[in-house]
């Protein structure tokens, strides 16, 4: 692999401390389902023992710097210059099934841009590096978006709606406009960063989700770049911040995919 930069030496360090235990925890998992007070607690705890991991080696090496961590919330909150961007268990549904289709993601920005990031799936030992003006890379091989010219011709993959949200009819009915337009049947895996990871590296040819949060997907929009990806984000919400709407594909499909997607303000 070709990326030298200090923070994405970090990052890597961090994730392959942390995967070890995740990987035993995943191992603990199948026991716990036939349990009777099931794995709900367990999986919260692996949670949280993943992100402490990861936060103690990054902040080994830079204590100053901000973090955004979908367990601990914003730490060093004055530092918004430097930034590491944590998701600790990206998949926790699938994780808690036994479903090993869940990863570590991390990413790095300065100055509210990404500069790099990993998504490491721990189970299929599968590590999504890229940092800025480097290229993105499986492992030791360099990887790039699909080639695929038609969205009839394309492998999407999508998600959600979460339980709560207030716009599933919304969701469900792009869902539908989507599927009509393509051959393929589209996928739901379950972890957002391993789907923006999957179209970096051509596996799919498209991805979209709205309601997702910046953690799910910050080391994804700089491994989808390098990899020559496309990525968009859309209708942002001022009272939320930290929320994305996201669609992220080829180049070649992603007029034709946005224009389903990303309603144009025509007058
Ligand atoms: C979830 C996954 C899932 C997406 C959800 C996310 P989590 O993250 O990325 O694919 O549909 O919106 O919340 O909770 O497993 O970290
Ligand atoms: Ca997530
Ligand atoms: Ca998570």
């Amino acid at each position: 692999m070709r990326l030298n930069s200090p923070q994405i030496n970090i990052i890597i360090k961090a994730c392959n401390k942390a995967s070890r235990s995740l990987i035993r925890d995943f191992g603990e998992i199948e026991n716990l389902q036939v349990s009777s007070k099931g794995p709900g607690d367990f999986v919260t705890s692996a949670d949280k023992r993943t992100e402490k991991t990861i936060i103690e080696e990054l902040q080994k090496a830079h204590p100053d710097f901000g973090i955004i961590t979908e367990e601990s919330g914003i730490i060093n909150k004055s530092n918004s210059k430097n930034r590491w961007i944590i998701d600790p268990i990206d998949g926790t549904m699938n994780f808690l099934n036994g479903i090993p289709q869940f990863a570590i993601s991390i990413g790095y920005e300065e100055n509210n841009e990404i500069m790099c990031g990993v998504i490491f799936d721990p189970i299929k030992n599968e590590m999504f590096c890229a940092e800025k003006g480097n290229g993105a890379y499986l492992n030791n091989s360099r990887i790039r978006v699909s080639n695929k010219k038609n969205l009839k011709d394309a492998l999407l993959v999508s998600g959600g709606p979460k339980h709560s949200s207030q716009i599933k009819e919304k969701i469900f009915s792009e869902f539908i406009n989507v599927s009509k337009k393509v051959f393929a049947p589209i996928r739901k895996f379950g972890s957002a960063a391993l789907d923006i990871a999957y179209v970096a590296c051509g596996r799919f040819d498209g991805y979209w989700q709205r309601e997702l949060k910046y953690w799910d997907i910050a080391a994804g929009i700089i491994i989808l770049k390098e990899a020559g990806g496309f990525i968009d984000f859309f209708e942002e919400e001022k009272k939320d911040p930290l929320k994305r709407n996201i669609l992220a594909s080829n180049s070649n499909i992603h007029e034709e995919l946005s224009e389903l997607i990303i309603k144009k303000n025509i007058e």
